[in-house]
């Protein structure tokens, strides 16, 4: 058995057992008997008799590893063992998965369902008191479900699911691994001269994940595509002289996410000197959170750290202090420092002060940052400044009477490059960080 399958299964009753624990406040809070947790259903393509790649219920795989099956459900009342209506259909066209048999199945009693409408028989008689939690209201409606997804049980299983179990972190860490190994061989593949296609093909081969198994659409950009935030539809050439190569990937493992980027460069001047510094400046961030800081509070020092590096490579000729208060920076760092890290890659309740989804927006001056929790133990954080040369948001800046304090030729010189965005996955722990991402050996 791999280490890792050793230390899953040795983990994963006490993961339940947490599981257990919420579901039993979130019932108990509420008045009701138990939830109802939907995988979710296969989509068909308009006009079509293919489907969608299918997607499960983040709530159904907090519970389960089993992230491929639609029709499937969970009924949890937090102090019964949980049971799993596992759908197991008669069906020649396509791949049917076997009966559970793994590290996680013990803790379920597990029955089958062979047609997905036939599921009622196995679900509780009376389902006044039971909520669906899922997508597909109109099935919930026709199964005799009243309550659907209520507010106060999405806002205290979301809010909760920011503690990561023992479990949860062994599967992050392993997704860290896998995303580790499949980034270097990304960079060979660049320093190789590959196109884009072909480094995301490279990618996915070692990660042995494909596009849709990994848990977003890879960023693999070379020069000035660096600077396009969301680049996802690659070249399949090669460029004649590939100066940069920004390359944001994760991998998947039962369902949790690891979400890397990392830049590299031919260059061997000022640009890589760049690329160092804010290579540096994420491991002092991802250094500088602890329990009790703001996680906003990372976003305003971020800001600083760019502004430094525009002062220092003489991009903006004004002192850091001032590059940022004049706004200047969030022309070259335009995103959040990062987010809350899970079974979503974007995780869930970054925006909410406690249990009861009381909201805490973003600043006003930040709006894309997606998370304004207090950090605390057993939270897992990405950590991910970046430095771009946007041609859009460039232009704004040169329209603006701010544009006296940029050296434009610097900017002109550097453009090509695209830009840089370094980010790593963290742990939060009582008395250190747990750094996955680097402590997997990638620099
Ligand atoms: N890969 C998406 C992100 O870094 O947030
Ligand atoms: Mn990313
Ligand atoms: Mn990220």
């Amino acid at each position: 058995m791999s280490e890792f399958l050793t230390s899953v299964s040795e983990l994963y009753p006490q993961h339940i057992n947490y599981m257990q624990g919420l579901a039993q406040e979130a019932i108990a809070r509420e008045s009701l008997d138990g939830l109802v947790i939907h995988s979710g259903q296969a989509k068909r393509m308009f006009l079509d008799d293919n489907h969608y790649p299918f997607h499960v219920n983040p709530q159904f795989k907090a519970w389960c590893p089993v992230t491929d099956n639609p029709n499937c459900w969970i009924v949890v009342n937090g102090v019964d063992k949980p049971k799993l209506i596992f759908y197991r259909p008669d069906d020649f066209w396509h791949k049917v998965p076997p009966a559970p048999q793994a590290f996680w199945t013990e803790q379920f009693d597990i029955v089958l369902l062979a047609h997905a409408n036939a599921v009622e028989k196995h679900l509780p008689f009376d389902k006044s008191k039971y909520a669906y939690i899922g997508e597909y209201i109109e099935v919930a409606k026709a199964l005799g479900f009243d309550l659907v997804n209520p507010d106060r049980v999405m806002h205290y299983l979301h809010y909760h699911r920011a503690y990561k179990t023992d479990y949860e972190l062994a599967c992050m860490r392993e997704a860290n691994r896998i995303a580790v190994d499949a980034h270097r061989a990304a960079k060979a593949a660049f320093f190789a001269g590959k196109s884009e296609f072909d480094i995301n093909l490279d990618y996915l081969a070692a990660a042995r994940q494909g596009d849709n198994t990994v848990p977003y659409n890879n960023i693999i950009a070379l020069n000035e595509h660096a600077a396009i935030l969301h680049y996802t539809v690659y070249e399949t050439e090669a460029p004649s002289e590939a100066k940069t190569f920004l390359i944001d990937a994760g991998a998947s493992v039962h369902g949790y996410a690891a979400d890397i980027t990392r830049t590299y460069t031919t260059d061997t001047g000022e640009f890589a000197e760049i690329v160092a510094a804010v290579d540096e400046l994420t491991m002092t961030l991802a250094n500088s959170m602890a329990p009790n800081v703001e996680y906003s509070d990372l976003q305003l020092q971020a800001h600083t750290g760019i502004a430094v590096i525009l002062e220092r490579f003489g991009i903006v000729n004004l002192p850091a202090n001032d590059i940022v208060n004049k706004g200047i920076s969030r022309t070259f760092f335009p995103h959040g420092i990062g987010h809350m890290l899970g079974l979503q890659v974007h995780d869930v309740a970054g925006h909410v002060n406690d249990d009861r989804g009381t909201p805490k927006p973003a600043p006003e001056a930040h709006p894309f940052l997606r998370c304004t929790r207090v950090i605390e133990p057993r939270h897992v954080y990405t950590i991910e400044p970046g430095l771009y040369f946007i041609e859009s948001l460039l232009a704004q800046l040169k329209a603006s009477p701010e544009s006296m304090y940029v050296n434009w030729d610097k900017v002109a010189e550097l453009a090509p490059y695209g830009g840089v965005r370094v980010e790593d996955n963290i742990v939060i722990h009582a008395t250190k960080n747990e750094n996955m991402t680097r402590e997997q050996g990638l620099d």
